[in-house]
């Protein structure tokens, strides 16, 4: 019997996952099979559950479900205690453990896909729901030089900007609103806002990437305004969330299993799919 895996969300349809993972299984010989399960939106729990009463060992949580599952675990990593989100769940003998893998991921693609080093670099990162708060304290795992958190609604990025200078008081320096941006310049600078799905960008002031800056875009699938308008003002280099994707499922994997996957040839095989639809 092959060991049961599933990608739990709402939608779900379009879900990369169970490809990454059925790759991540034939490279490394695992034995196991993984699926993609629709949650009607007031059944979270009642269908990890049962997936779990079948003898299920694992879930990767998408959207919207992902503070459900924060809630849903007996036990949590401490980046998912700080991200107060759950990506990753195990079943264990009588306890559920949430794991969080989202920002290694990105960290991951930006340092072995993209070979930039965030170390002693200025961010900023946009947005303040779950996707920022995901990534924060795996970035200031990185000790970059500053950290900034900008946001549409000002307030929420002063509360993300409050609660993680308790981790790290030296890095997280400042945020707010994007316009108190202007005349600052940054070598990151990372869209986790939604804005890209209603292909909307956010109210940026001009000239905020520095010499050599990266733009990521947490998004994928095609360019983005955010990517658009980067590349305009002059952005080095500019990158879609495709690699997190593949590394934050490479890290699940690895929780799982035991074992890392070569994630570069199953990010090449996904782009080229993605390139052909
Ligand atoms: P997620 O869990 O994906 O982060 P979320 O918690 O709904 O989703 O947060 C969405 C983020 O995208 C928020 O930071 C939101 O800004 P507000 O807090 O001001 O709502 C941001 N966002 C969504 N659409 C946006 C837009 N058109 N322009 C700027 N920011 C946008």
């Amino acid at each position: 019997m092959s060991d049961r895996y599933a990608v739990v969300g709402n939608p779900i349809a379009h879900s990369r996952s169970p490809l990454i993972h059925a790759e991540f299984a034939r490279q490394t010989g695992q034995n196991l099979v993984y699926e993609a399960i629709l949650a009607p939106l007031d059944r979270f729990r009642q269908v990890v559950e049962a997936f779990r009463a079948g003898g299920g060992r694992g879930m990767s949580v998408t959207v919207p479900f992902k503070q459900e599952a924060w809630h849903l675990s007996n036990e949590l990593s401490a980046r998912a205690l700080a991200a107060e989100a759950v990506n990753t769940l195990s079943f264990e003998a009588g306890v559920i453990v949430g794991d969080n893998t989202d920002g290694v991921g990105l960290t991951r693609d930006i340092a072995q896909n993209l070979h930039i080093e965030l170390t002693g670099k200025r961010i900023l990162l946009m947005g303040a729901g779950g996707a920022a708060r995901g990534v924060i304290l795996p970035l200031l795992e990185l000790r970059p030089a500053a950290l900034f958190i900008a946001n549409r609604t000002p307030h929420k990025a002063l509360e993300l900007i409050g609660q993680f200078r308790e981790y790290d008081a030296a890095r997280v320096l400042g945020g707010g609103a994007y316009a108190e941006l202007a005349g600052q310049q940054f070598d990151t600078v990372i869209n986790a806002t939604s804005a890209s799905l209603g292909g909307e960008l956010p109210a940026l002031p001009p000239h905020l990437f520095a010499h050599g800056a990266l733009a990521y875009d947490m998004m994928y699938g095609s360019e983005t305004p955010f990517m658009a308008f980067a590349r305009e003002q002059g952005a080095a280099r500019v990158a879609d969330g495709l690699g997190m994707l593949v590394e934050q499922a490479a890290e699940a994997f690895f929780i799982w299993r035991g074992v890392r996957p070569d994630t570069v040839p199953v990010l090449a095989r996904l782009r080229a799919l993605i390139a052909a639809s």
